[in-house]
């Protein structure tokens, strides 16, 4: 019988999957279209009917159908390959396990909380008023399936109750409350908003209260949101990505906003690349997840500063990631979601004109009037950290010429300031390696991760089989171990705790038929070695760097034999692969 991915393969074809995408066009016997993974006026991205293929001339990105829904859609295999067997019609191995699982269940609580929401809502003409006037047409509301929250103590939890939904599961979507006289509803006369995983799920909710509310204001937040549940994992979900991803991959460019109504009217404006944290903060993860699709990020602040220091921390972040910062700067006052109620054009234009971080900064400070001593007070404070930030070394020099020009000093005093705190940043960091939270370490998505990730899947795969070979699979776990270190191996049921299912999955539509499961283990293992040698060859470049700037030629000396260690062990791993004829 032919794998799932095959059947899924064979009711597919790859024109109509991209077409859905991109406007193709022919030429000859394949069609073309511009490259949606970069940026191009003519059009090096083919299509190919016969070879089931998609190829692009300008990026060298190709593959099949489940390749192109992974980039365009920036998500992994197993979520790509749950949109296209759906799209199929074909049914996926394990549904009746995930349906019975404890996570679908949680789903379906919260489907049907959505589905009791929006019939409240069309029931309720003050609310349904409220979003009308804040500008929300009727396409709006249904497309983000927005409800109200009935002004009661128990109406969600009496109506997910009859559906035979139980306590413990209604409590661990974060819809209802426990106290000592029973269970509330979380969320009362409040307009509802989904919140939606990558994959279009709805995992929780933020809830706005209503004007007409008599919930008094210091009672009441003007917004709740859905609390971290086995469903929502906060440091991750970013509101609006599900609708957003396609194009923000191809403008290159996500626009983050601070408010659920901002995201809302930004999309509703045709920005459907914007995404909200919605009352959250920005985490490393949220900046990852957008940065497989756009390299440059637009942000938005209402004229004050006080958001701007609040956003320093993300904004450190998102430099040193590498992405292109820049500021959208509104007039004074106004949200995003007030501006466009108004004037949907100034916003767009905001956009337009966004200025990069730095140059944003300088202007802001200039603007305020200083006498010189404090300007460059302000400029050492506010704007050398961001320079510090930046990923690239090229940027890092064109912006200390630019602060050198406008403050009208020398390149090299800038230049030791610099030095001075991106020393503070390295002693943070080797501290942080040192007392080794390793979990830390293992958050990192590189290529050594996800090769982690598909041998660990195998094996809790392997481990759930009948016939499993037990020796293979604990030598397979012993040398892991030397690879990744005990420590940290022990750490990664907790770490993937939530993925498991899917990393399960994802090991047995892969190689369910296979009858070299320990060919491929080994050869993965191989690979995964080589990664992680090549990594802590980056890391212990830069540490030589750095200590090439502090002359320290004792710390020189040992770091170079490191070097040479780890590029030994290169060298075997490569001649291990070319005997195995493995070498890509
Ligand atoms: P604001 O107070 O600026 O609200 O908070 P807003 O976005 O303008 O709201 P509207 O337009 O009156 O509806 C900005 C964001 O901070 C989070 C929400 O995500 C909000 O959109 N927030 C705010 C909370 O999480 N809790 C609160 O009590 C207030
Ligand atoms: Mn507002």
């Amino acid at each position: 019988m032919s794998s799932t991915v095959e059947q899924v393969k064979s009711k597919l074809n790859i024109v109509d999957v991209v077409g859905s995408y991109l406007k193709l066009d022919k030429a000859g016997s394949n069609l073309k279209a511009r490259c949606p993974f970069h940026n191009e006026k003519t059009p090096s991205f083919f299509v190919s009917p016969s070879r089931d293929s998609f190829h692009c001339f300008g990026c060298n990105k190709g593959g099949d159908i489940f390749e192109f829904v992974k980039e365009v859609e920036g998500i992994e295999f197993v979520d790509a390959l749950k949109i296209l067997a759906e799209k199929a019609g074909v049914k996926l191995i394990n549904e009746d396990r995930s349906q019975k699982s404890e996570k679908g269940r949680l789903i379906s609580v919260v489907e049907n909380a959505v589905r009791f929401y929006r019939g409240e809502l069309k029931k309720n003409i003050a609310a349904k008023e409220y979003l009308t006037k804040r500008g929300l047409t009727d396409d709006t509301i249904e497309a983000f399936k927005i409800g109200v929250a009935p002004d009661s103590w128990r109406d969600i939890y009496d109506y997910l109750k009859k559906l035979q939904f139980t306590d413990s599961e209604i409590e661990r979507t974060g819809l209802v409350i426990r106290s000592p006289k029973g269970f509330y509803d979380r969320f009362r006369n409040r307009i509802m908003f989904p919140i939606n995983n990558v994959s279009g799920v709805t995992v929780g909710f933020s809830g706005r209260i209503l004007p007409t509310s008599n919930q008094m204001p210091h009672e009441a937040a003007k917004y709740i949101n859905s609390p971290q549940t086995d469903l929502y994992d906060k440091s991750k979900v970013l509101f609006g990505f599900d609708r957003g991803r396609v194009l923000m991959r191809s403008l290159d460019t996500c626009v983050l906003v601070e408010g659920q109504m901002d995201l809302i009217m930004s999309h509703q404006a045709g920005h459907l690349n914007t995404v909200a944290v919605s009352g959250t903060a920005l985490t490393d993860e949220h900046l990852r997840n957008i940065k497989r699709l756009a390299s440059k990020l637009i942000l938005a602040f209402d004229g004050d500063q006080a958001g701007f220091k609040a956003s320093q921390r993300g904004i450190n972040m998102a430099l040193s990631e590498g992405f292109d910062v820049r500021i959208a700067k509104l007039p004074n006052d106004v949200d995003p979601a007030d501006l466009i109620l108004g004037d949907p054009h100034t916003w767009s234009e905001s956009l337009k004109n966004a200025k990069h971080i730095i140059d944003f900064c300088l202007e802001v400070i200039e603007a305020r009037g200083y006498d010189s001593r404090k300007f460059k007070m302000e400029v050492q404070n506010l704007v050398l950290p961001y320079i510090a930030s930046l990923k690239s070394n090229i940027e890092q020099a064109h912006f200390v010429n630019v602060v050198s020009r406008r403050l009208g000093i020398d390149e090299g005093p800038i230049w030791s300031e610099l030095k001075k705190l991106s020393t503070e940043n390295i002693g943070a960091t080797t501290k942080t390696v040192e007392n080794s939270t390793e979990k830390q370490e293992v958050i990192k998505t590189s290529r050594a991760e996800s090769l982690l990730k598909r041998i660990y899947g195998i094996i809790l795969w392997q481990n759930e089989i009948d016939n499993v070979d037990v020796k293979m699979i604990s030598e397979v776990i012993d040398k892991l171990k030397t690879i990744v270190g005990d420590g940290r191996y022990m750490m990664l049921d907790s770490i993937w705790q939530n993925s498991k299912d899917g990393l399960i999955f994802e090991a047995e539509v892969t190689n369910s038929g296979s009858d070299d499961i320990a060919g491929t283990l080994a050869a993965l293992i191989t690979d995964l070695e080589e990664e992680t040698l090549k990594e802590s060859l980056n890391n212990t470049i830069i540490k030589l760097k750095k200590a090439e700037q502090r002359e320290d030629d004792s710390e020189i000396e040992k770091i170079l034999k490191e070097c040479q260690l780890i590029g030994e062990n290169l060298s075997r791993i490569k001649q291990i692969k070319i005997s195995n004829n493995t070498y890509a």
